[in-house]
C-alpha cells in the first residue's frame, strides 16, 4: 500500500526550493549583483503574498519566522499601540500561539483578557464576543479557521463589530490562507498571521499582514530589513519559496475548494456509514475544504492512530497527544464534546497532493481498526454488554 498522508493541517510537503541555498547566496539587502538578484526574488514574493490576501500594498506583509511569531507580534504590537486600553478580546479554541500568550499576558498583569467560548459545533458565541467588546479593548485576536476541526469563524463580520469599539483587530489565518479565498483590501481585518508550512512552503518562515496606517511596534528591533518592523537578515530562500507556494495555492484554489472538498466529504461519508458511535466535530455547514474531524467513541484516538500509522496512513490525534497528557484537546473541551467522543477523535486533514486512492485506503482499513479496539475497550457498551453476560464461577 502506498504511504498515505493526511495530516496536512499540520505541514505540508514543499513545492520547491529553488536555487538560493547555492549559486543565489547573496544577502537580499546589499547592493551588489549577488544581493540585487536575491532582494528582487524576495520583492516578488511580496507582490505573490498580497495576490493571495488580496492586500491593497505589498509593503502590508511583514515576513517572519512563522504563524507564532506573527501572533506574538500582533497581539503585543497592539497592546503597545493602544496605550490607553488594556483588554484583549479572544476565544477558548485559538492555537496555543495565542491562548499561551494572553495567559502570560494575564499573568503579569499585563492585559484583561476575554476567552469567548463556542458551541457543540466550535462555532462563536456571536452574543458573549459582542458582550466582551467595549472601550477598553485593545485587540481582538480570532482564528479564522480552527486548526483541530476546520470551523471557519464570520471573520469579516467579527472584525466590523471590533471595529465599531475602535479596537484593532488582529486574525490567526494559518490555516485558512491557501484553502479559502481571503481578500483583505476591503475589510475591517487590521492585522492576519500565516505560516508558510501549511501551504506547502517550508516551515519556519510566516509572515503578518499589517493594513497601511494602522499603528505597528515591532517584536523585534535591530537592523533596518522589513522596513525597520522585523530586524534580522530575511530567510531569503523561505521567503522566495513562501511567495512561490502562495501563487501556486491561488492557482488551486478551485482544486481545493472541489476535488479536494470531494474527497474530503467522500471519506467522511464512508466511515460514518461503515463505523457505529461516531459523529462530525466541528461545523458541517462553514468548515475548511480539507479538514474532517471524527470522533469514534470509546476508544482512545492514540490507539487508532498507531495502527493507522501501521497501516501507512498518517493522520493525527484531537487529543493532546504532546504533553503525554490524557486530557482531550481544549478545543474539543471547548465544544462540550463528552470525555468518551472527544479522547478518541481523529482529524484528516488533506491537500491538493491527495489522490481517490487515499480516502479508499481509509475507507478499507479503519473499520476493522475500530472493531477491534473496541472489543478491548472496557468503555465499549458492546464490552459491557459481554461483562454483563459472564458470570464468574466462584470456587
Ligand atoms: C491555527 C494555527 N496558528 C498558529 C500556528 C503556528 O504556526 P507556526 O508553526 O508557523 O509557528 C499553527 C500551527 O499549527 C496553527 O495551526
Amino acid at each position: 500500500m502506498n504511504p498515505v498522508y493526511l495530516d496536512n493541517n499540520a505541514t505540508t510537503r514543499v513545492d520547491l526550493m529553488m536555487p538560493f541555498f547555492t549559486e543565489q547566496f547573496g544577502n537580499p539587502s546589499s547592493i551588489h549583483a549577488f544581493g540585487a538578484s536575491v532582494g528582487a526574488a524576495v520583492r516578488t514574493a511580496r507582490g505573490q503574498l498580497q495576490q493571495l490576501l488580496g492586500a491593497a500594498h505589498d509593503h502590508e506583509i511583514i515576513y517572519t519566522s512563522g504563524g507564532t511569531e506573527a501572533n506574538n507580534t500582533a497581539i503585543l504590537s497592539a497592546l503597545e499601540s493602544m496605550p490607553d486600553r488594556e483588554e484583549i478580546v479572544t476565544s477558548k479554541v485559538e492555537h496555543p500561539a495565542v491562548l499561551a500568550l494572553c495567559q502570560h499576558l494575564e499573568k503579569i498583569g499585563r492585559a484583561k483578557v476575554h476567552y469567548i467560548g463556542v458551541d457543540s459545533m466550535g462555532r462563536l458565541d456571536i452574543e458573549a464576543y459582542r458582550a466582551a467588546l467595549s472601550e477598553k479593548t485593545a485587540v481582538v485576536s480570532l482564528m479564522w479557521a480552527n486548526n483541530e476541526t476546520g470551523t471557519i469563524f464570520p471573520i469579516e463580520g467579527l472584525a466590523d463589530l471590533a471595529k465599531e469599539k475602535g479596537a484593532l483587530f488582529h486574525t490567526d489565518a494559518v490555516q485558512a490562507v491557501g484553502k479559502t479565498p481571503v481578500s483583505l483590501k476591503d475589510s475591517s481585518i487590521d492585522m492576519l498571521s500565516l505560516s508558510g508550512h501549511k501551504l506547502h512552503a517550508p516551515k519556519g518562515i510566516g509572515a503578518l499582514y499589517v493594513k497601511r496606517g494602522v499603528r505597528f511596534k515591532p517584536l523585534l528591533r535591530g537592523g533596518h530589513q522589513e522596513r525597520g518592523r522585523r530586524a534580522g537578515t530575511e530567510n531569503a530562500p523561505a521567503i522566495i519559496a513562501l511567495g512561490k507556494a502562495a501563487e501556486l495555492a491561488l492557482t488551486h484554489m478551485q482544486d481545493e475548494q472541489t476535488r479536494v472538498k470531494a474527497m474530503r466529504d467522500r471519506l467522511e461519508k464512508a466511515l460514518l456509514q461503515a463505523i457505529p458511535n461516531c459523529f462530525v466535530n466541528g461545523d458541517i455547514y462553514d468548515r475548511l475544504p480539507n479538514t474532517c474531524n471524527i470522533a469514534f467513541e470509546y476508544v482512545e484516538g492514540e490507539a487508532i492512530l498507531l495502527h493507522l500509522n501501521r497501516a501507512g496512513i498518517a493522520a493525527s490525534s484531537g487529543s493532546a497527544c504532546t504533553s503525554g497528557s490524557l486530557e482531550p484537546s481544549h478545543v474539543l473541551r471547548a465544544m462540550n464534546i463528552p470525555f468518551t467522543a472527544a479522547h478518541g477523535s481523529i482529524r484528516f486533514s488533506f491537500s491538493r497532493d491527495n489522490v481517490d486512492a487515499d480516502v479508499d485506503s481509509v475507507v478499507e482499513t479503519l473499520p476493522a481498526i475500530m472493531e477491534k479496539l473496541r472489543q478491548l475497550s472496557p468503555f465499549w457498551p458492546g464490552a459491557q454488554q459481554k461483562q454483563a453476560e459472564f458470570k464468574p464461577v466462584y470456587a
